[in-house]
């Protein structure tokens, strides 16, 4: 539009955003996971939200509530929510929060796996997941913006700097999640925003205020792209 007096900056803006962690079966009861609460993809999605983009969030098992006015996907395993991020393209944004598990057992039993007296433990064989934001990165259908996370717990921009580049993103929110900063869980965060541009360092503040400024700074980007 030549004036725009719309007071919402996502209105007509579809973007995905997971979130949670994934859980990758063993046997019918055993399941390899991680500290992921999903508070942050949550509350980026609902940031999303309210300045009017038509959000839809691919949760891993979390323990909290879908958030308001958002089109949410339950998924539990890092195939289900690759497959289901391929199913919601194409979208103007995508912001990967999800701490997708970097590995899954090869094989899950089809019956629970019992204690053999003299076998010992079961030797698990793991096997590579796929990575999705590295796979919508370089996709045919890439949206015009993608956000990833670092979660780092050493040499945090650099790691950071070497996700963007390899999952051909635009921005990495750089997290760190070592046990001492309490953010795995946690209700706050302390990031720093990645990009070709350089590094910006935020402030600590709590997960709603690091989702509302993110929201806020891809509004901004996303004013620079047609329609
Ligand atoms: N990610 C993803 N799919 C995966 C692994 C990661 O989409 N299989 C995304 C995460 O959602 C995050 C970013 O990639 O946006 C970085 O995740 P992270 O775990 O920090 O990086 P990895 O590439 O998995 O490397 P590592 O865990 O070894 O640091
Ligand atoms: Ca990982």
């Amino acid at each position: 539009a030549l004036l725009d007096i719309s007071p919402k900056p996502l209105a007509g803006r579809k973007i995905i955003v997971t979130s949670g962690p994934t859980h990758e079966p063993i046997d019918p009861v055993r399941y390899i996971a991680n500290r992921s609460s999903g508070k942050q993809g949550h509350a980026i999605a609902a940031a999303l939200a309210r300045l009017g983009a038509d959000v839809h969030l691919v949760s891993g098992p979390v323990g909290i509530a879908d958030p308001a006015d958002v089109t949410t996907l339950h998924v539990e395993t890092a195939n289900e929510m690759r497959e289901a991020v391929e199913q919601l393209l194409p979208a103007d944004a995508a912001v990967f929060v999800a701490a997708v598990a970097d590995w899954r057992s090869e094989t899950s039993a089809g019956e629970k796996i019992k204690k053999v007296a003299g076998e010992g433990p079961p030797a698990l064989q793991m096997i590579e997941n796929p990575d999705i934001l590295a796979g919508v990165g370089h996709h045919r259908k890439r949206p015009s913006l993608v956000v990833g996370f670092a979660a780092e717990t050493q040499d945090l921009v650099r790691n950071a700097e070497a996700k963007l580049r390899k999952k051909s993103a635009d921005f990495i929110v750089a997290n760190d999640v070592s046990p001492e900063s309490g953010v795995m869980g946690g209700d706050r965060n302390r990031v720093r925003i990645v990009s070709k541009a350089g590094v910006e360092e935020w402030p600590e503040m709590s997960k709603d205020e690091v989702a509302t400024r993110l929201a806020a700074l891809m509004a901004e980007r996303l004013k620079t792209i047609t329609v």
